[in-house]
């Protein structure tokens, strides 16, 4: 981690609406990461790198100091309820709901209800405060296709427009959280790095405030 601070972030949707909030915090990528095969990228602040990871990776790399910072969706880090890590800034992006979902006219059937999700820890925590026994399929993407093809009576996925589900036949049904994602903080990097970090967070409220 070096003297640098290290911000990990996902291509795509979060990356997309992360940027203005960096720009407006003086922090301009120098490559750009959908076109260029850099992992690593500079930026206009020599202190300041981002590296590009998956979604799901950002917990870890921020927990293990892979990286000082990171984003993440509420619905990523609600599937790692043990890391060791800040969540300091709501940066109110990536807005959606994660919720439960099936087939319209679905009725009740006998034996447990089978659950395909990639949020495996959302959708145990969520049916078992339910007091409802699950079986829940581990699904890695494509979940509307479950309860098509007869593979589940349910997903638990995060839905924004509702279009996905709709295209899909599908109706979403409970609501289990409101998702959008958040700024992550090492908590080594929070103690070693204070002022540094300090001053990003107090960047980026004040871009949030502002936009
Ligand atoms: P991975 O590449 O690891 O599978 P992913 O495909 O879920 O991750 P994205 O689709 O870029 O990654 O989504 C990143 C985050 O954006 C999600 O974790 C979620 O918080 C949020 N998100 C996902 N879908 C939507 C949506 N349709 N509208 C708004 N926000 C969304
Ligand atoms: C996400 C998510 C849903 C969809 C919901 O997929 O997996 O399928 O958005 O959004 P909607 O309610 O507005 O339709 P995304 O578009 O990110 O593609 P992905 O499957 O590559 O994540």
């Amino acid at each position: 981690m070096a003297n640098y601070l290290t911000l990990a972030l996902s291509k795509g949707r979060i990356y997309k609406e992360t940027l203005p909030l960096l720009k407006a915090a003086g922090i301009e990528p120098i490559d750009d990461p959908e076109t260029s095969r850099k992992l690593i990228l500079e930026t206009t602040q020599p202190d300041v790198r981002l590296i590009i990871v998956r979604a799901s990776d950002v917990p870890t790399y921020v927990e293990y100091g892979g990286a000082d910072m990171g984003i993440a969706g509420k619905d990523v880090l609600l599937e790692h309820p043990k890391a060791e890590l800040y969540e300091p800034v709501d940066l109110e992006i990536a807005q959606c709901k994660l919720m439960t979902a099936g087939r319209e006219n679905d009725t009740a059937r006998a034996g447990r209800l089978k659950v395909a999700t990639k949020f495996v820890e959302s959708t145990r925590r969520f049916y078992a405060e339910q007091g409802t026994q699950v079986d829940i399929i581990k699904l890695y993407g494509s979940m509307e296709l479950a309860p098509l093809v007869g593979l589940a009576d349910r997903i638990v996925d995060v839905v924004d427009t509702g279009n996905t589900l709709r295209a899909n036949g599908l109706v979403p049904m409970e609501h289990i959280a409101d998702i959008s994602s958040r700024l992550v903080v090492n908590k080594a990097s929070m103690k070693m790095k204070h002022a540094r970090i300090q001053q990003f967070i107090d960047d980026i409220r004040i871009a949030i405030k502002a936009q």
